[in-house]
């Protein structure tokens, strides 16, 4: 059984980053970020302060508008004008979910969709349904694939099951694996939480992609032996035992699936950081593409 780890080729992709940034640097170029945090979710702060911190280590520009969460929806369009227009920026995220009073979709639809680092914006997801390389793909999903391409697991002809049909991991992630190419041209199945008999399913799979939000959801019954499983899933869980009160948990059962499996990714330590590096590779990209 391997155990994928996410950290590792993270720091891989973060070093293609590092020769990026320094080659942008000698043409006078430093690619820029602003992460926008409307209100105050504990996780999403999280979130959002080590994608700063982490641009910081790197060495690119980086702004974090921490908004409050009575923030209204012209206020916000405003602060995603602004960002559009400034040069120095070029990748725009506002973190998801926003308080309920905002439009989410009316915002995604309002940042140049050559700064929408997140790939949410309709272009980007049209580019990728598109197979064109000059859009951008949601973080994790990206993340993802480059694990599997990494970890040397064949997706060419290969079953893939992907769990959960979100904008953000789900529906990128099944366009991404029927891609041509490199980590793609996958037979892909997307399930959901109505889809029937699940684990008949998933027990069809080589490869499973859990992303449900659930935490401990797929168990050994959904998993064949030798299968690869690809655990998205980052669940707080109490746990009084720990200094913060609660624990991080993936959507996987590990314990009971880890020993059926060919190789399978860890939480933490997994999907996780490749979530932020490829963020980072994403902003790099829109700043080569960009005019300035
Ligand atoms: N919330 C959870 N994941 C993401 C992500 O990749 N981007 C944004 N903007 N919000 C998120």
């Amino acid at each position: 059984m391997q155990i994928i780890s996410g950290a590792a080729v993270a720091e891989k992709v973060l070093e293609e980053c590092r020769r990026d940034i320094a080659e942008l640097a000698a043409l006078g170029r430093k690619p820029g970020l602003a992460v926008v945090l409307v209100g105050d979710d504990p996780a999403s702060r999280a979130y959002v302060r080590s994608k700063d911190k982490k641009c910081r280590d790197l060495g690119l520009h980086s702004v974090k508008l921490e908004l409050p969460a009575t923030t209204t929806q012209e206020e916000l369009l405003a602060h995603v004008h602004a960002l559009n227009n400034d040069p120095a920026i070029h990748g725009i995220l506002v973190q998801s979910p926003p308080p309920k009073h905002i439009d989410e979709a009316a915002i995604v639809r309002a940042i140049d969709p050559a700064k929408d680092v997140d790939g949410f914006h309709p272009v980007n997801v049209a580019k990728l349904a598109l197979e064109d390389p000059t859009g951008f793909v949601p973080c994790t999903p990206l993340g993802c694939q480059r694990l599997l391409i990494d970890a040397g697991i064949e997706t060419s002809g290969a079953h893939a099951v992907v769990v959960g049909r979100s904008m953000i991991v789900g529906k990128p992630m099944a366009l991404l694996l029927m891609a041509k190419g490199k980590g793609g041209d996958a037979t892909v199945t997307v399930t959901h939480s109505r889809t029937k008999d699940l684990a008949a399913i998933t027990r069809a799979a080589d490869i499973i992609i859990a992303a449900i939000g659930r935490p401990h959801f797929i168990k050994a019954e959904h998993v064949k032996e030798g299968a690869v499983v690809i655990d998205v899933g980052i669940n707080r869980v109490d746990d009084p035992t720990t200094e913060k009160g609660y624990k991080l948990v993936g959507d996987v059962a590990y314990d009971e699936v880890a020993p059926k499996c060919k190789a399978i990714t860890p939480v933490p330590g997994g999907v996780g950081p490749m979530t932020i590096a490829m963020l980072m590779a994403n902003t790099i990209k829109a700043c080569k593409q960009a005019k300035s």
